[in-house]
């Protein structure tokens, strides 16, 4: 859906930035936000005026159908500031699809595409000097969409709030990261929303994750709700395998969210003509390669995570360690994906987006 008359965005900008009062040498993921934000009402049937105002605190009505029924969908995405100062998106686009995707499983109207950019590089704009320079420094951004509707039938909302927040980022896991592969709990099934980025796929996990941070592991990598026998995604990653110099991963479907650094990394594997195979990747594959000391390295991909290796992981009681390997694919990928998210290398594939 677009909108044909493009309205100007109603900009209020904050009077004292609290810029001065933010280290950006320790920060945490998520919990800082810039100076601003951008917000779009759907009301009577249309996306109204958008706005960019002091990121503040919302006022919502306590039957907002958000608060029971969850009708809620969101994105992440990054800024990135080069040696010049210059400030770059990584493939918008695919966000900008992705969440009218997740809006549309969720029975949420989809957002205007000229709103979503006008509001996300306006945004970016205002708040840029939150972008600070140096690999490994971005902004994270975070569009997201609420039924705001003051309604408690178990309907979809005939209101929503569009908004975008944005957050200044080092990485995702600061720690060591071993993972569970779960035999229990599912976190999606065929036919159901796994594929969108609806808030309740995360939290739906929390409780699972807790019990495997009691065991020692940092994420689980979640399998096919049917048999537990083939390995999805790790819930804020998608998940590679390399068995021996082959690189696995499992073909999206209705449970795995479609990740933009996941088919990145496919396309990289491919422009550096590494071995790769995109198909179901079983349990027992995984266990046998790690036992014969074929299994190098599992790595997660993902825009908050970027690329994170994975030590180790669990299966029932067994326990796998994988080995410390030099030259390994995860580097190599994370190497060559912030090259070009930096504007330090060629944009073969047009990726970059610039601000
Ligand atoms: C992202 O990588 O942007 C995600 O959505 C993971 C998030 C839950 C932190």
């Amino acid at each position: 859906m677009t909108n044909n008359t493009k309205q100007i965005i109603d900009i209020t900008k904050v009077q004292n930035s609290k810029i001065n009062e933010v280290d950006f040498s320790s920060i945490d993921f998520g919990n800082i936000f810039t100076d601003h934000m951008f917000e779009c009402d759907f009301i009577d049937g249309k996306w109204q005026q958008p706005k960019i105002k002091p990121y503040q605190a919302l006022t919502l009505d306590p039957s907002a159908r958000v608060f029971h029924y969850g009708q809620a969908v969101f994105e992440g995405m990054k800024a990135y500031k080069d040696d010049t100062d210059g400030v770059w998106l990584f493939r918008p686009e695919e966000n900008y699809k992705r969440i009218n995707k997740s809006s549309a499983r969720l029975a949420i109207p989809e957002f205007p595409e000229d709103y979503f950019f006008e509001g996300l590089t306006t945004l970016l704009d205002l708040d840029r000097e939150w972008i600070k320079k140096g690999v490994g420094n971005s902004l994270y951004i975070r569009p997201f969409v609420i039924a705001t509707e003051p309604a408690i039938a178990a309907l979809p909302a005939k209101q929503y709030k569009f908004m975008i927040i944005c957050s200044p980022a080092k990485s995702y896991y600061s720690g060591e990261v071993r993972v569970l592969i779960a035999e229990k709990y599912s976190r999606a099934a065929n036919g159901g929303v796994g594929f969108a980025k609806a808030a309740g796929n995360y939290a739906a996990q929390f409780y699972p994750t807790n019990l495997a941070n009691n065991d020692g592991y940092q994420q689980i990598i979640w399998t096919d709700a049917n048999t537990h026998e083939y390995l999805e995604e790790a819930g804020t990653m998608n998940i590679f395998f390399r068995v021996n110099d082959t690189l696995l991963t499992a073909p999206t479907n209705d449970r795995i969210l479609d990740g933009v650094t996941r088919k990145s990394v496919i396309q990289l594997a491919k422009d550096y003509n590494i071995d790769l195979e995109v198909r179901p990747v079983s349990v027992k594959e995984i266990k046998t390669a790690a036992q014969n000391g074929e299994l190098k390295e599992i790595f997660g991909a993902g825009t908050a995570a970027v690329i994170n290796p994975i030590l180790g992981f669990g299966h029932g009681n067994s326990k796998y360690e994988l080995p410390k390997i030099e030259d390994s694919f995860a580097s190599l990928f994370k190497e060559k994906l912030m090259a070009i998210q930096y504007n330090n290398a060629e944009d073969k594939h047009g990726w970059r987006y610039k601000i």
